[in-house]
């Protein structure tokens, strides 16, 4: 398996899907559907609906059963940047190399189209839900709706707990909590959509749940290491942001150095979680190196 390949692959597929829902009608909120879209199709990796659709695929090849699922995902990310990005959280001017929604439109607007995307992405799921006759399908579906809704609450209360704490050390477990909901909570429910989606047993969903909790963790101590060492022309948004907000981080907390032994740790033990899946887990082992090397 070529894994670049495959990995473009998946995010044409994404991005393909993604299109469908985009509003275009002559309406008063144009402009609201048009900031809504400028974010949703930005440019970003498409990592979350990716793992969702790859982790279906271990069990099952009739991916279009989990593409809703797949977008609701990568809209409700999208909701998250937009407001992370907010004078009021991060206030951050460009992502994906453009300037951010905020500054692109306006305050208001943003809040606005993060608030949107929020709710489209109930609709895709709920409208999917409305359109299942099968008992069986139904009952995954509606544990996944759950699922979806507790994975929103944490990153909230994530984004919460990395705000509050600006300027101030914190304790290496409540950096640790902070992680593991502000960008754990949505990578461990793109793995589980598309194991449950799929039938997965418990014995399976339990490793694939291990190894989506190894490279969430792994992905926001990359994120904090490219916060520092990375290069804003390819990571697309500013480097540096975290210290000068004063946020606490894998970095600030435990140097450039620990936090690489700590990313390599993270990725070798989700690798290693995948063991039993024999090859067809090979793109998600793959990923999780992806992750650990990625430069943007
Ligand atoms: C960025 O996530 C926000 C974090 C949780 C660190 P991604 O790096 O996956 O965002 P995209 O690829 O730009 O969408
Ligand atoms: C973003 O965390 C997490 C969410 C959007 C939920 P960061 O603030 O660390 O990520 P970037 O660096 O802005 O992408
Ligand atoms: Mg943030
Ligand atoms: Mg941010």
């Amino acid at each position: 398996m070529d894994f670049k390949e495959e990995l473009k692959k998946y995010q044409t597929l994404v991005e393909e899907e993604l299109k469908k829902y985009l509003r275009k009608e002559n309406c008063p909120e144009k402009t609201l559907n048009e900031s809504m879209e400028y974010s949703l199709m930005a440019g970003g990796k498409r990592l979350r609906p990716i793992l969702t659709i790859a982790t279906y695929k271990l069990f099952k090849k009739d991916i279009e059963k989990c593409m809703p699922y797949a977008v609701a995902m990568e809209m409700v990310h999208n909701f998250s940047l937009i407001h992370d990005d907010l004078p009021g959280i991060d206030n951050d001017d460009f992502r994906h190399g453009k300037p951010t929604n905020h500054k692109m439109f306006n305050e208001a607007t943003a809040i606005l189209a993060g608030d949107g995307l929020l709710n489209n992405s109930y609709i895709v799921i709920s409208e999917d839900i409305k359109n299942t006759n099968n008992k069986e399908d139904l009952d995954k579906k509606i544990q996944v709706f759950n699922e979806f809704s507790i994975a929103i609450d944490r990153m909230i209360a994530g984004e919460y707990v990395d705000t509050e704490f600006e300027g101030k050390e914190i304790s290496s477990e409540y950096l640790e909590y902070t992680h593991k909901n502000k960008t754990g909570a949505f990578l461990k429910l793109s793995v589980r959509m598309g194991a449950i989606l799929a039938g997965s047993d418990e014995e399976a969903l339990g490793k694939l749940t291990d190894y989506a909790d190894k490279i969430g963790l792994a992905f926001q101590i990359k994120d904090d290491i490219l916060s520092v060492e990375g290069d804003e022309k390819i990571t697309g948004k500013p480097v540096g942001n975290d210290e000068k907000r004063g946020k606490c981080t894998y970095v600030s907390k435990y140097g450039l150095e620990t936090a690489k032994k700590m990313l390599d740790e993270k990725t070798k033990e989700a690798v290693n979680l995948l063991e039993d899946f024999g090859e067809e887990a090979e793109f998600l082992r793959e990923l999780a190196i992806y992750i650990k090397n990625r430069n943007k």
